[in-house]
Parts: structure tokens; C-alpha cells; sequence
């Protein structure tokens, strides 16, 4: 069965379109924590729409399982992930325009420079991962650069919009598996997953890990608003 790594970026999203103190993503990562999460997930973007420097720093000294770091292979990140030093640091594209992250690394677009990138984050004793979409090119390119997992894109398959799409893209991502296996990458899979979804993406077999936010973090605020409307009723007296 895979292990659940849990993303608060969108707690964060929601603080930041209020530009407040709340919900604190470091409490949504401590809470997940508590209830059984093996990680903790972060993409600090460029334009830091969502996770700030600082919940990075915090989180670095309150996460207790392990902390993921995504970011995009620029020099920015670079220099923060060695001063941070998260557990694990995974390489995803990022362009301003978009509203999450759309697809997985072209690695073979830019190997020099993901090459040079991978080797400078695991000369500092970092465990490297890079999103890539279940394309057997780049998972080879994955393995030449030198990456100790890959995280299947499932963005795909959590949209197919028919059955012949959805069989076809879960068929690639278990031959994505596979030949990931056979080079000796460690595999994670995530993007789009929710309760409907996310078993036929376990039920695949050879994933270690699953990496989800969005649907975690909308379905914490239905199952919580009862609760949350209760208590400020009685508060209002
Ligand atoms: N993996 C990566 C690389 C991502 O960028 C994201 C979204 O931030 C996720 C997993 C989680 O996707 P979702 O929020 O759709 O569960």
C-alpha cells in the first residue's frame, strides 16, 4: 500500500487571498501529521502565490516525518533548498500563467541544465525526485541525470473524460511504473488524485508513495464546517 504524503499549499492559498494569519499551513502539516501522514509536501513558486519563505523555515523545524520541497530548477530555489535543507527536494516546471502545475518536467528539453541541477542538490546530501509524466523517454532521461525516485504525473488520468482514455492513461502510468523499476528509480505518483480516483492508482502496485493536496484540503473543509459553524454560533451568544 502507498504512503500518503499530504500538500498544504492550499491551505496557504486560501491565507493568501486575505493576505492574513490564517489557516496556517504549519498546523494543516502538523494535523496531517497526527493523523497518519508520512510527509509533508511544499512548493515554494517563484511568485510565491501560495507558500512563503517562512512556512518553509518553519516547517523545516516542526515537520517530524519528512518534509518535500518542490520547486523548479532555478537558482533561487537551488540556493534556498541547501540553506533549507528539506528531506527530499523534487524538481516540477513552473510558469507563472498557470494555475497549478500542468504537466510533468521535459527533462530531455533541458538535461544539461536539470543534470547540473540534480548533481549540485545531491552533492549536498539531498534525495532528489523529479515529476515527470509517464512517458518512458523521460524516465530514462530521469535515470541519465542522475534522480533517485521519479513522481508520475497522474494529472491525465484524474482527468480522462471517458473509459477508453482512463484505461489508456492508466496503462501507460503502470508502464511508467515498470520501466521505472527496471532502471532502479523509486516511484511516486500524484497530481489530481481524490477519493473517487486515488484507488485505481494504489491499486497499481510497485508506488511507494502518493502525493495529494487539493482534494484533502477541500474535503477538510466540508467535514469541518459543521463544526466550525457550531462554534461560532455559540460564541456569538
Ligand atoms: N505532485 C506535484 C508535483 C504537484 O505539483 C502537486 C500539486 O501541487 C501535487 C502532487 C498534488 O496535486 P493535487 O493538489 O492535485 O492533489
Amino acid at each position: 500500500m502507498p504512503r500518503l504524503n499530504v500538500n498544504v499549499d492550499h491551505v496557504a492559498t486560501i491565507r493568501e487571498a486575505r493576505k492574513s494569519n490564517e489557516p496556517d499551513p504549519v498546523l494543516a502539516a502538523y494535523i496531517s501529521e497526527m493523523a497518519g501522514a508520512n510527509g509533508i509536501i511544499v512548493h515554494l513558486r517563484e511568485d510565491r502565490r501560495h507558500i512563503q519563505d517562512r512556512d518553509l523555515h518553519i516547517l523545516r523545524q516542526t515537520v517530524r516525518t519528512k518534509l518535500n520541497m518542490e520547486m523548479a530548477p532555478t537558482r533561487e530555489m537551488i540556493d534556498i533548498a541547501l540553506e533549507v535543507k528539506p528531506d527530499m527536494v523534487t524538481l516540477v516546471p513552473e510558469k507563472r500563467e498557470e494555475i497549478t502545475t500542468e504537466g510533468g518536467l521535459n527533462i530531455i528539453e533541458a538535461s544539461k541544465n536539470i543534470a547540473r541541477v540534480v548533481k549540485e542538490i545531491k552533492k549536498n546530501g539531498l534525495f532528489l525526485s523529479i515529476f515527470i509524466d509517464p512517458d518512458l523517454e523521460q524516465i530514462k532521461a530521469a535515470n541519465r541525470v542522475g534522480a533517485d525516485m521519479v513522481e508520475i504525473h497522474t494529472g491525465l488520468y484524474a482527468n480522462a473524460k471517458n473509459e477508453y482514455d482512463n484505461t489508456n492513461e492508466l496503462n501507460k502510468i503502470q508502464k511508467a511504473i515498470d520501466a521505472s523499476e527496471r532502471l532502479g528509480l523509486r516511484v511516486s505518483a500524484g497530481h489530481g488524485l481524490n477519493y473517487t480516483n486515488v484507488k485505481y492508482i494504489s491499486g497499481l502496485g510497485g508506488i511507494e508513495e502518493l502525493n495529494i493536496g487539493h482534494s484533502i484540503i477541500a474535503n477538510s473543509l466540508i467535514v469541518g464546517m459543521e463544526k466550525a459553524v457550531r462554534d461560532m454560533i455559540a460564541l456569538c451568544g
